[in-house]
């Protein structure tokens, strides 16, 4: 994988769900948090692996949205 594509939005986020990071992206842009979006896709819900992988995607969202403000 290239540094270039190190981060696609097909990717999946959370394997135990099989929930991809788009699909998360999506669901923080129409306002849900973490918990609101672990109960709607599964993600977070099994072996809890993807935890810090995703907290920090979420951060990230969080400071473009600040940025764009
Ligand atoms: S990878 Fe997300 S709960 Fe297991």
């Amino acid at each position: 994988m290239s540094a270039k594509n190190a981060n696609p939005t097909d990717e999946v986020m959370c394997r135990c769900s099989g929930t991809r990071r788009d699909n998360i992206q999506r669901l923080y842009e129409q306002g849900m948090d973490v918990d609101a979006i672990s109960r709607w896709t599964g993600a977070l819900s099994g072996c809890g692996g993807c935890e810090w992988d995703i907290a920090d995607f979420l951060k990230e969202l969080e400071v473009q949205k600040d940025k764009a403000r």
